[in-house]
């Protein structure tokens, strides 16, 4: 593909540098056409089944494209009392929130219990202090399939290597703390990993769960988790989307054993995170030095590893594109390492990466930052975060969370 936000007009009656100049360098920009058109793909992922989808919010958690996930019917997931809060904020009501902590305290499994919040315990320890709190309740227990997938080994959360779920091997207990507290076992759920194209190992974890779903007797839902992969590879080589066509088919012959196997139908439910907004968003930042070290040439920008920490802290690959007044440039390929203005090494965005020839003042368009993306950034090194602008189905650009000021960074020290 020669340019990603040619081919969909991502900016709208805009274009990057008026963005700029507007709202300011660097920025999140993100396309609502796209958006919502990945939040309806999403939405309608299993039809012959009870099935909803719950978005998973830290992949982004921006209020205005949360509301936007709950025009589109979707439910959501929440990992903290923060989204949670969040969530409720955005509009969404107690049952359409599906929390699924990991290691918290008695006081913020309070919160949930409070708000009337379905909550996943994901161990014998936290099942405990859960029915200690709230005995005679209703919950769920996040299952480990004993198989995980994703894009780097940090984000791969089932299996032997993870710090997530409960093991097949601690289910007897598991119903014994349960019975201790009379809690009613009322759905299972998992989460493999992030990232994948290619659905057998995920197919796999789902036959796994639904063998162990077995041993709940009838559940009222069982949640699949997330992990659906987006094609970062598009521009520079011509990556396909994930098949959600062929997965669809896969997927529902799985449910269908397992429904004639269990005798009946719990509702299903999946809770992708970066799908819903990752190719949705890009970042745009400005060239501010180009420079030479042993033959290597440097653009160094303004985004810094604080405002998009994927590529250094999992080697992740996001396209770029090189934009000059306004308009995508495609020529004079060479090799050039893309950096931010962070006090380390490894501030790097794409390392000697062939690219269209990078000037001082161009702006460097990085792809697929829609997830994972602001919802990770921080103010290391006393940075800014970005402002975030959504580009409205009319075209139109609308501020949608401003940059941060230096009071916002100031504002927890005691003068
Ligand atoms: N459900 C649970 C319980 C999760 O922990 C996650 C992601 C999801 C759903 C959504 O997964 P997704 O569909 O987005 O793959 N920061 C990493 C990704 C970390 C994912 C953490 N959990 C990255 O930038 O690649």
């Amino acid at each position: 593909m020669e340019s990603f936000v040619r081919s969909v007009n991502f900016f709208g009656n805009c274009d990057a540098e008026r963005l700029l100049e507007e709202f300011g360098s660097p920025l999140y920009v993100y396309n609502e056409d796209i958006i919502r058109g990945n939040l309806k793909r999403l939405a309608g992922l299993i039809t012959k089944y009870p099935y909803t989808t719950n978005y998973s919010i830290k992949a982004n958690s921006n209020l205005s494209l949360l509301k936007i996930a709950l025009e589109e019917g979707l439910n959501c997931d929440a990992m903290s009392e923060g989204e949670i809060r969040l969530l409720m904020k955005a509009g969404f009501t107690p049952d359409r929130i599906f929390y699924v902590p990991n290691n918290v305290s008695r006081e913020e499994l309070q919160f949930a219990v409070d708000n009337n919040i379905m909550t996943s315990l994901d161990s014998i320890d936290q099942l405990d202090l859960y029915g200690q709190i709230n005995p005679g309740g209703r919950c769920a227990v996040r299952l480990n399939p004993g198989v995980g997938a994703g894009h780097h080994e940090k984000v791969i959360t089932a299996g032997k290597n993870t710090k997530f779920a409960i093991t097949d091997d601690q289910l007897d207990t598991l119903f014994e703390v349960a019975a201790k507290h009379d809690l009613k076992i009322v759905g299972i759920n998992q989460h493999i990993g992030s990232l994948f194209m290619n659905p057998t190992p995920f197919l796999e974890s789902v036959k796994n769960l639904l063998t162990m779903a077995k041993r709940f007797g009838k559940l009222e839902f069982i949640d699949f988790g997330g992990g659906y992969g987006v094609p970062y590879h598009k521009v520079s080589e011509d990556e396909k989307p994930f098949d959600f066509d062929r997965f669809e088919a896969e997927f529902e012959k799985v449910l269908d054993s397992f429904v004639e196997e269990a005798g009946y139908v719990p509702l299903f439910k999946t809770e992708p995170g970066r799908y819903a907004f990752c190719e949705g968003g890009v970042l745009l930042g400005r060239v501010y030095a180009v420079k030479y070290n042993a033959g290597r040439k440097y653009a160094g920008t303004d985004i810094g590893m604080n405002i998009l920490t994927r590529p250094s802290l999992y080697g992740s690959w996001h396209d770029i594109e090189v934009i000059r007044n306004g308009k995508v440039v495609t020529d004079n390929p060479e090799y050039v390492t893309v950096t931010g203005n962070i006090c380390e090494s490894g501030d790097i965005i794409a390392k000697e990466r062939l690219l269209p020839e990078i000037r001082t003042n161009d702006i460097a368009c990085v792809l697929d930052a829609g997830a994972y993306g602001y919802s990770m950034a921080s103010n290391y090194n006393m940075r800014l975060r970005p402002a975030e602008v959504l580009i409205t189905c009319s075209g139109d650009a609308k501020l949608i969370r401003r940059r941060d000021t230096y009071e916002d960074l100031f504002r927890n020290f005691e003068f």
